[in-house]
């Protein structure tokens, strides 16, 4: 028998780094909104944490272990909630999770979580050391 779900957090962990509203022009065949779309929004929010740390340019590297757990509906308040775990050399591993909220009540829901890792460059898009 698979082991139960665990339960979905009733808060969100992290800082605010994006908060948006979701528009008819990112939905997506069904009406509700596109993935392709919450996933860049999740992007640009764990890239501004990662300048903030970095002090510098950064680029995405990777993106792991991503899956929607509930769809995200147009006019919905949507937040990026990121959170940083760990700096390697040049890397940093930031978990970032969307959360939404209908305008018409005060719950907010996780809809995705993921983790991003980013690599601190140099103008000419070489990776260089984080700066602690
Ligand atoms: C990111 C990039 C600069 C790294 O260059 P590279 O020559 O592979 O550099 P390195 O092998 O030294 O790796 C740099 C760091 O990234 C990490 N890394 C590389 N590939 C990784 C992966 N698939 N997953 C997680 N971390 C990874 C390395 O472990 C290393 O971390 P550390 O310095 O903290 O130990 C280069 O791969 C690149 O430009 N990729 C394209 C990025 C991009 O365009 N992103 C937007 C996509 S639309």
């Amino acid at each position: 028998m698979p082991a139960p779900a665990s339960p979905l957090p009733a808060a969100p962990t992290g800082e605010v780094v994006i908060r948006t509203l979701a528009m008819p022009a990112v939905a997506n065949a069904n009406g509700d909104i596109f993935g392709g779309w919450l996933l860049s929004q999740m992007d640009l929010g764990g890239a501004i944490l990662a300048r903030n740390t970095a002090l510098s340019r950064v680029t995405t590297v990777a993106i792991d272990g991503m899956s929607f757990l509930n769809p995200v509906n147009v006019g919905d308040t949507v937040s990026c909630y990121a959170s940083l775990i760990s700096i390697g050399r040049t890397s940093m591993k930031i978990s970032v999770e969307a959360w939404v909220h209908h305008y018409a009540n005060k719950v907010e829901q996780r809809v995705t979580a993921g983790l991003f890792t980013y690599v601190a460059i140099d103008d000419s898009g070489r990776p260089h050391p984080v700066k602690r």
